[in-house]
């Protein structure tokens, strides 16, 4: 195993010096079509990072890519539209995102999507595992919550299930904390950092605001600041009143945290984000907490540091909810 370390330290070290990653990689969107689909997939294509862009969709990719195709940045975009397309749109994939499945509409929960995308999201997971099974997976597909274990126990029933690939996106809970913190504080939003801990709903979603350095908050804020976080899907399903959820600010932070784990695995050192993942920090068997991304995927889940009194009874409160919503993704798979 000694020279496989050398030699990894030593190609990542000329990366890191080079200051540019290498841009070898394929990023296939699964729901590249859709409303955050195709805001995404333009903002994948101008990041110029990606020497191969696959979109796939059940409809209308010849579309998207063709349109998308003709954008004056580097690597090049290529649609695929159905079943019978999706093998050869998901092959070499290093990394594969996934914004298929029907959004919420006024008054439903995200759980009240499960039924629907339950099913499409396993469908996925099944050619993933035969067409890319070492790719990095990254979920967006709601409920994140169950989504997220339905994609990992169809991996390991075909048995290349790998704890570090598969991540639930919760990188909008991050920005809209950022965004509602630096609105409350009166901060440069380029200059906070909050952690978002938990899972994807509702109360699940726990931002960390005692934590934010150079932020003081009265327990109002505190309050108020955490509810907006945790509802803040709810203003945009609310205000689109029922032309679906959170599309452009999802396809932003989508793309991002795409780019953050393809930095990550061409060697950029260093990288940390709030991501839904395999988790020991607590009895949930998934939780998303700050982790490190590097050249294998998640290279460390770290802890979630001191909590308030006030953010330790939310985690004390919304695990149970978390091992529920788990159980509900596991079962989905052993009785489908
Ligand atoms: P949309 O309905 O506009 O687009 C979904 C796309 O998925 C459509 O183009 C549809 O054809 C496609 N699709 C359906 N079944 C498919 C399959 N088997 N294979 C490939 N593509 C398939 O929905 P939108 O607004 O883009 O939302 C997508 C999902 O993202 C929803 O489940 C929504 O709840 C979730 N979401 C997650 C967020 C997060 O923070 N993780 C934030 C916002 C939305």
């Amino acid at each position: 195993a000694a020279p496989m370390v050398s030699r990894a330290v030593g190609v990542s070290s000329v990366r890191a010096f080079s200051g540019t990653p290498r841009a070898q990689n394929k990023v296939t969107v699964v729901g590249a079509a859709g409303g955050i689909g195709q805001p995404m997939s333009l903002l994948m294509k101008l990041s110029g990072k990606i020497d191969h862009l696959s979109l796939f969709d059940i409809v209308n990719t010849p579309g998207v890519a063709a349109d998308i195709g003709h954008c004056n940045s580097k690597g090049k975009v290529m649609g695929y539209k159905g079943a019978e397309e999706m093998a050869a749109s998901l092959d070499g994939s290093d990394v594969v995102v996934i914004p298929a499945g029907v959004p919420r509409k006024p008054g439903m929960t995200r759980d009240d999507l499960f039924n629907t995308n339950a099913s499409i999201v396993k469908g996925i997971a099944e050619q993933c595992a035969k067409s890319c099974p070492k790719a990095c997976f990254l979920i967006i597909s709601n409920p994140v919550n169950s989504t997220v274990p339905i994609f990992a126990e169809v991996l390991k029933a075909s048995g290349v299930y790998d704890p570090a690939k598969l991540m639930g996106v919760t990188t909008l809970d991050v920005a809209r904390a950022k965004t509602f913190v630096a609105e409350n504080q009166g901060m440069d939003v380029d200059r906070v950092e909050v952690d978002v801990i938990g899972g994807h709903a509702g109360t699940t979603i726990m931002p960390l605001l005692s934590q934010v350095k150079g932020a003081t908050f009265t327990e109002e804020d505190i309050k108020a600041l955490t509810h907006r976080i945790q509802f803040g899907g709810d203003e945009v399903v609310k205000a689109k009143d029922g032309a679906g959820s959170a599309t452009l600010s999802m396809a932003h932070a989508g793309a991002y945290f795409a780019e953050k784990v393809l930095d990550g695995l061409n060697g950029v050192k260093g990288i940390k984000e709030c991501t839904f993942v395999e988790s020991p920090l607590t009895s949930a068997p998934f939780f998303a907490s700050p982790c490190t991304l590097g050249t294998e995927g998640v290279s460390e889940i770290h802890g979630y540091g001191q909590l308030s009194p006030f953010e330790q009874a939310l985690v004390d409160e919304n695990v149970p909810a978390l091992v529920k919503m788990a159980q509900k993704g596991i079962d989905f798979v052993k009785n489908n």
